[in-house]
């Protein structure tokens, strides 16, 4: 018998029940109930995990009441939203998925697990791999875009990282450095309906399968020790109480075998969706289903005992539940050493360090979307208007999950040109606030701007606007940021200086007219602690931009939901027949593209090859491609490869994306990148949803982005 097996033959059932509890302390507000008495319930053997408790001296005060004073010693873990960094924070996840980096996304989740795990953090609920193809939906900045290729590299990296997998890939998850990773949230929670945060969600089990499993599938492959299952409904199922999914796909299907811990209060919410008419209801689905941990609906405690005594649930329901916590708590090396998680401060050369691994994940987010003339990078000596709210608004840089940031921490943009340019050559004015009606400010803001050389306009959402609880039916500029703008464009054209916008936002904004009338638009998303360090990097041109969107740019809210990966329909639209798929008052394309970014180099592809032209379904097809700097300065790009299989048992998108590379290059350097794609990664899923190859020809595209009147393609013959 093992050591946790030992253990729980001596525990009391509500001491198991506390195993399966977690509770909040205060920390960090993430949800409506904030636990009182969590130091008794510790005691007590009532609770066996916390969250939002953070700080090694609070977080030893807190384990040692369970260590010491509760009556089986079983320590505790302590759980955190380290979602794109601790105190040093990285770009939001959306914005750092356009780096394209996954190198890059598995050392900024290395760093913060190991600035957390310093504080006495033991779990993140983090990676966010919930695909989202509609902006509307707050949650959008959280997670991958709208691709699950990309989702799955994303989780892989982000579980290596978080977990400290060594190169063997296993997670090394005892070091004091490690956090345990919670893939979350499972599953499809992107398409809510309407794009309206915690919506019901109904789509097609295909769907399900081909979009939004495949991260999750990446994650546990990967060895992520937990999963946390989505608040919504899948087609009227609760998540978290789908047995057919948690059950079913991801414990037998996949061998997951780690941990499920419910979201904030969601097992209470069985009730609300209407599958429980009470906590002990409710508290029996959710174990049935195979959520271990009830995050605070207290569903476990007081509804468990009852479901037991009804036979709605059993004990060797709750054996098996404590046993997969207890191992978790093992893997984690808890037991060894309660408080290894608990080291505290760092010296300062690893926070320099870490700073620097900021700036350039910050630096590589930035996707420059529009750019006419030649405005950037800018010139030496360079007068600057720095106009707009977002410009000197340090606190909203970091984006929406901040854990343990200090806020004014983060350099602004104004603070990062200013230190690029040097103070005098920077005016600054706001204009308006990121919100609200008064314009009083824009009159000052014009003055502002005259005698610059190129006027900066910084503009876009406030951090808060996206999240969690941050739909939003309008995904534009708030408050009056429009008419600031519009004045601003229409002084710089008298004045004759160019305007760029930093556009800051979760999302994408439907701005087209502001698209059409800037000279130049970079998106910035929520660039983290360095934002401002990042901009002026690519504004200055010491980093020419190379950030792509991985979310389609709609032009208009009635396109949504848009993205590359659409199927081509019976009447794919044709400009010579009004009978084919199209609207009358809008384009079908969006606005920008899957993919795209603009840089300071210009990038000529060729000589698109493959070999062999016949493959085999255990054989790998090799797509080779010359790229060259046909540019004046170093610059990085990012080629793509889809796939369009065009006759199949099944319709098949018109672009699916399979693989991606990037390279750097001098001006005038020229390189040959090679695509492995394995010919089984052109299976897809029957009518029977079962995976399936079929023979014949596929095409294969290759190029900057999504953008269809752009890229290379070539024949394979699947044999
Ligand atoms: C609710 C959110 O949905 C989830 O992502 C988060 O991890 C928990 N709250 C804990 O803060």
């Amino acid at each position: 018998m093992s050591a946790i097996e030992a253990l729980l033959r001596r525990m009391s059932l509500a001491e198991k029940i506390g195993q399966l509890t977690m509770s909040a302390a205060d920390q960090a507000v993430t949800g409506p109930v904030i636990a009182q008495g969590l130091a008794s319930d510790v005691r007590s053997g009532a609770v066996g995990s916390v969250l939002n408790l953070h700080g090694s001296e609070r977080v030893r005060a807190m384990q040692r009441l369970a260590v010491e004073e509760s009556r089986l010693r079983i320590p505790l873990f302590f759980g955190l939203d380290v979602i794109h960094g601790f105190r040093t924070l990285f770009p939001v996840p959306l914005a750092e998925v356009a780096a394209f980096d996954p190198e890059l996304w598995e050392a900024t989740a290395r760093e913060a697990a190991c600035e957390a795990a310093r504080e006495g953090v033991d779990m993140t609920f983090a990676p966010m791999l919930d695909v989202s193809r509609d902006p509307r939906w707050g949650r959008t900045v959280e997670g991958p875009g709208e691709d699950p290729v990309v989702g799955s590299a994303l989780a892989r990296a982000k579980v290596r990282g978080f977990q400290q997998a060594d190169r063997a890939q296993d997670a090394n998850l005892a070091s004091p450095a490690a956090l345990a990773a919670v893939a979350k949230h499972f599953c499809a929670y992107g398409p809510v309906q309407a794009g309206r945060e915690y919506a019901s969600v109904d789509i097609s089990e295909r769907t399900v399968r081909e979009v939004h499993l495949p991260s999750f599938a990446a994650a546990v492959r990967s060895g992520v020790v937990a999963v946390m299952p989505a608040f919504t409904d899948l087609a009227g199922i609760p998540m978290t109480a789908h047995r057919e999914m948690l059950c079913g796909w991801l414990r037998q299907q996949l061998g997951f075998g780690g941990v499920i811990v419910s979201d904030y209060n969601a097992i209470g919410e069985l009730i609300a969706h209407g599958v429980a008419g009470e906590r002990s209801g409710a508290a029996a689905l959710a174990l049935a289903a195979g959520v271990d941990i009830d995050m605070m609906s207290d569903a476990y405690r007081y509804g468990l005992p009852v479901a037991l005594a009804r036979g709605e649930a059993s004990e060797a329901q709750i054996d098996a539940a404590v046993l997969r916590v207890l191992s978790l708590k093992e893997k984690l090396g808890l037991f060894d050493d309660p408080y290894r998680r608990c080291q505290g401060a760092e010296p300062a050369p690893t926070l320099a360090r870490r700073r620097a691994l900021a700036r350039r994940a910050a630096t590589h987010s930035l996707v420059l979307l529009t750019h006419r003339g030649d405005v950037l990078p800018l010139q030496p000596g360079s007068r600057l208007a720095v106009i707009g709210p977002l410009a000197d608004a340090a606190a909203e840089m970091g984006g929406s999950w901040a854990a343990a940031a200090e806020h004014h921490a983060s350099v602004s943009v104004l603070a990062g040109l200013q230190s690029a340019l040097g103070a005098p050559a920077v005016t600054y004015a706001p204009g308006v606030a990121i919100t609200g009606a008064n314009t009083s400010g824009i009159v000052t803001a014009l003055q502002a701007c005259e005698g610059a050389d190129v006027i900066v306009l910084c503009l876009g959402e406030a951090a808060a606007m996206s999240g969690e609880a941050a739909s939003r039916a309008i995904p534009q500029l708030p408050g009056c940021q429009r008419e600031l703008a519009q004045a601003v464009l229409a002084r710089a054209a008298e004045l004759g200086s160019p305007v760029v916008t930093i556009l800051f936002s979760g999302r994408p904004l439907v701005v087209p007219w502001l698209f059409e009338q800037a000279d130049a638009v970079l998106a910035a998303w929520f660039p983290g602690s360095e934002a401002g360090a990042a901009i002026a990097d690519v504004l200055t041109g010491k980093t020419a931009p190379s950030g792509r969107t991985p979310i389609s740019w709609p032009r208009s809210v009635g396109q949504i939901p848009i993205f590359h990966a659409q199927r081509p329909g019976g009447r794919p639209y044709a400009a010579n027949n009004h009978y084919t798929s199209q609207y009358m008052d809008v384009p079908n394309d969006p606005q920008f593209p899957f993919g795209h970014g603009l840089t300071y180099a210009h990038f000529e592809l060729s000589n698109l090859r493959v070999t062999p032209a016949q493959c085999a379904e255990d054989g790998s097809i090799e797509v080779r491609i010359d790229v060259r700097n046909a540019g004046a300065c170093t610059a990085r790009e990012t080629v793509f490869l889809f796939v369009h299989d065009r006759l199949a048992s099944i319709a098949r998108p018109v672009l699916e994306l399979k693989a991606w590379q990037q390279v750097e290059l001098n001006a005038g350097e020229q390189a040959s990148l090679q695509l492995s794609l394995p010919a089984c990664e052109l299976r897809f899923l029957g009518a029977d949803l079962r995976p399936c190859y079929e023979p014949g020809e596929v095409q294969l595209y290759v190029g900057p982005s999504a953008d269809r009147t752009r890229l290379l393609s070539t024949l394979v013959h699947l044999i």
